[in-house]
């Protein structure tokens, strides 16, 4: 290679990580999305001990601001209102600092709601087996959207669904059948470590 053309490309390398490490700062929270009983939570409180960041539960953060128990709000005003709500929360999580952003099951359906999680940080898709999902959420009552529909069945058939706005929110999606809390959360650091240059 000729000294010229050495030169040319260690500038596009230096530029490239300079766009790359701006795009990391930018990309702050970590947005843990999935179906119900996919261990968002919990993953959550984790990362969040390991990262020494604190956790944004969508579902309380609702919860508190409205006064109301999600159950209720679903009751009182119906699903399309509880969705506003969240996109209504999604849109001020910019101005929060970096955090593990737990999300209720349902935030990643719609588009805007994915806009914002693109825009504002990395989104990890957590995910099992119906079973396994399951097995993890059939004595709650708590879920509005499986009260009537507790079985393998409906949660396969719902997660089918929508799977594919799960996949096009995620940019990498963990699988967490058999795995404990800390071997998720190691594998969901390495992941962002590796894609930190997207
Ligand atoms: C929902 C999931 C719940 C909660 C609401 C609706 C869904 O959150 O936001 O009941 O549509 O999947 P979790 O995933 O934390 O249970």
């Amino acid at each position: 290679m000729k000294n010229e053309e050495m030169k040319s490309e260690k500038q596009r390398i230096n530029k490239e990580r300079t766009k790359r490490q701006v795009k990391t700062v930018e990309r702050k929270h970590i947005f843990l999305i999935g179906f119900m009983g996919a261990g968002k939570s919990t993953v959550a409180a984790e990362l969040a001990r390991q990262t020494q960041r604190t956790v944004i539960e969508m579902d309380a953060r609702i919860e508190r601001e409205e006064q109301k128990k999600i159950s209720d709000i679903f009751a009182d005003f119906g699903e399309a209102y509880f969705r506003s709500l969240e996109t209504k929360l999604l849109e001020t999580i910019g101005e929060e600092p970096a955090a593990i952003v737990s999300c209720g099951g349902g935030a990643a359906m719609r588009e805007e709601n994915r806009d914002i999680m693109h825009v504002e940080g990395y989104t990890v898709l957590l995910t099992a087996k119906p079973n396994t999902i399951y097995e993890r959420v059939r004595f709650s009552t708590e879920r509005p959207i499986l009260n009537q529909n507790m079985s393998v069945e409906y949660i396969q058939e719902l997660m089918e669904k929508r799977r594919p706005a799960y996949e096009a929110a995620a940019d990498f999606i963990v699988w967490t059948d058999g795995k404990n809390v800390s071997q998720i959360s190691q594998e969901i650091l390495e992941q962002i470590e590796g894609n930190s240059g997207r």
